[in-house]
């Protein structure tokens, strides 16, 4: 422990919903592998008034709102972090889990929540689409989402559970620990995050192409690390920005039309049988917007862009090892490792540098 730093030694409380009501539920027993396997510190309570919390309308929440409301409110309150275990019905949440989660939208206590998300699978590839359904309401309120991985249920999945609760223990600890990059991090970002309400996201077009290329070239003194992409790529083969069939460019700009960040999403060039892959590529939030969410919604406009992209079914990137902030956008937006090299460019020390995918039916 740090000298002068007070870890609190209180246990770890994680309240847990099971967005299935069936009685022999594979994700109920991931809760209850939850319960059972929690590690010494960490204490795990199943949410058990699913059923029974009425059908959400603002007309009910008064200020004498339903006991089952009062209930489920207190109890996600009284936790430090949430587990939702979500099977997934018409490519989406199931309607009593997303009806608990409306109740706690006006209520607030969902609101920057840490909060890990599972879905018990009977086959590699099914249940993400309830996973990405259930993500994006949680965005609504900016939950801290630790993890986001489907469980197969033929495999031991005590160990996938015991993970998951160390990932939520550890930001728990970390926002604890008011000393930590961390939980400084957090508390930046709660700040300075309705800042990030102003921006909006749009295409650019080819009369931005001076200006986009001064603000990469911007981007690329900044951080000559993170960007493989140099000075002289911009200006000798300066790329379209406007939208094309198979390419477009997003830009941030904020309240007074400055831009505060760019990416580029594209279909793979020049390759027939790999036209289904698009990149995405030169993405950069200027430093003083960074960390307000900006980063995020370029990169969601960019994997929409691709969806609208016909035939394409997965997006690559490319990132450097050491981008860990990067890196970690990336990751909690379902971008998996396929490939490292090292030395991949050079700035001039070589980096190495990650190739990241992922399929658009995530
Ligand atoms: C990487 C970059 C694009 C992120 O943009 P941003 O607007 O700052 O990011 P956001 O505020 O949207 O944050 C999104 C996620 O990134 C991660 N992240 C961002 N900044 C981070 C930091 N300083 N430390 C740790 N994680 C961080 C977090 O996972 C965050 O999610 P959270 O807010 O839910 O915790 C931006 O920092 C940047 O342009 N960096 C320099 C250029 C670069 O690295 N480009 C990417 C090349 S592949
Ligand atoms: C009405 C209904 C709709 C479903 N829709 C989907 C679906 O769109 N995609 C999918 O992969 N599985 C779908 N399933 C399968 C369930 O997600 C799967 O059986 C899940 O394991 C149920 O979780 P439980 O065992 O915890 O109750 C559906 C099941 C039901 C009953």
């Amino acid at each position: 422990m740090r000298y002068g730093v007070v870890m609190d030694p209180s246990p770890v409380r994680i309240v847990a919903i099971c967005g299935s009501l069936q009685a022999r539920s594979s994700n109920r027993a991931l809760i209850e592998a939850a319960v059972r396997g929690a590690p010494d510190g960490v204490v795990v309570t199943p949410y058990v008034g699913l059923a029974e919390l009425p059908h959400f309308s603002p007309d009910l929440d008064s200020e004498t709102p339903p006991a089952g409301v009062v209930a489920l409110r207190r109890q996600v309150a009284a936790h430090d972090a949430v587990f939702i275990t979500c099977p997934e019905y018409g490519h989406s949440l199931p309607g009593a889990l997303k009806n608990a989660i409306d109740w706690l939208i006006p209520s607030g206590e969902l609101e920057q929540k840490i909060v890990a998300i599972t879905a018990a699978t009977s086959a590699p590839g099914r249940g993400r689409l309830g996973l990405r359904a259930l993500r994006d309401t949680l965005y609504a309120v900016r939950a801290d989402i630790v993890w986001g991985e489907p469980i197969l249920r033929s495999d031991p999945h005590e160990a996938q559970v015991a993970a998951l609760l160390q990932a939520l223990s550890k930001r728990v600890q970390a926002q604890r620990d008011p000393s930590s990059v961390l939980a400084s991090r957090l508390a930046s970002q709660s700040a300075s995050r309705p800042a990030a309400v102003d921006v909006q996201i749009g295409l650019a077009s080819a009369e931005d192409a001076a200006t986009y290329s001064a603000f990469l070239l911007r981007g690329i003194a900044d951080h000559p690390d993170a960007l493989r992409i140099a000075e002289a790529d911009v200006r000798t083969a300066p790329f379209a920005t406007a939208a094309t069939a198979d390419a477009a460019t997003f830009v941030a700009r904020d309240a007074s039309g400055a831009w505060c960040g760019v990416v580029s999403v594209e279909r793979e060039r020049g390759r027939a049988k790999r036209q289904h892959i698009a990149w995405i590529v030169r993405m950069y939030v200027a430093a003083q917007h960074a960390g307000n969410g900006i980063g995020r919604r370029l990169l969601q406009a960019a994997i929409a862009h691709a969806r609208t992209l016909p035939g394409v079914e997965k997006v690559n990137l490319t990132v450097a090892a050491h981008n860990t902030s990067a890196i970690q956008l990336y990751a909690s937006e379902g971008f998996r490792e396929f490939a490292r090299e090292t030395d991949a460019f050079r700035s001039p020390t070589p980096q190495t540098e990650l190739s990241l995918s992922r399929l658009l039916s995530w």
